[in-house]
């Protein structure tokens, strides 16, 4: 199937899930209040790969981060999705192959992964129900 639905009611805030989507981890984030502070007060000239969170999410669900989870380096799963995983010296994402590490919004902002997690087409069917392709 090309897309799939996903349901987030039982997604606490500060929590994260990992969905397969056409046979790759798909990473979906409910943000707290910090993490999306941390991500709108990062100056986009520090940015490899510049992009907003308003940008990465959709409009009045900016705590919802999708993004493949597939690191843009060389294609491994990066950690952080899961409780207890470490999540990089900027509380995202790191993949540990070659030490990328991603921020609140699933930036790159060190290593050697060239760009951010890849956000993918989605759409939100209800305020809890996300189709993801
Ligand atoms: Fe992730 Fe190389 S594959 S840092």
């Amino acid at each position: 199937l090309a897309s799939i639905e996903v349901d987030l009611a039982s997604v606490q805030t500060g929590q994260a899930i990992k969905v397969s989507w056409r046979g790759k981890p798909v990473f979906i984030r409910n943000l707290t209040p910090a993490e999306i502070q941390a991500a709108n007060a990062t100056p986009i000239s520090e940015l490899r790969d510049p992009q907003t969170l308003g940008e990465r999410t959709k409009e009045g669900k900016q705590n919802w981060l999708v993004t493949l989870g597939v690191c843009t380096h060389l294609g491994c799963v990066p950690l952080g999705a899961a409780e207890g995983e470490v999540r990089g010296d900027y509380n995202g994402y790191f993949c540990p192959c070659h030490g990328s590490h991603y921020d609140t919004a699933a930036r790159i902002r060190k290593g050697p992964a060239p760009t951010n997690l890849e956000v993918p087409e989605y759409a939100f069917k209800s305020d809890t129900l996300v189709q993801i392709g």
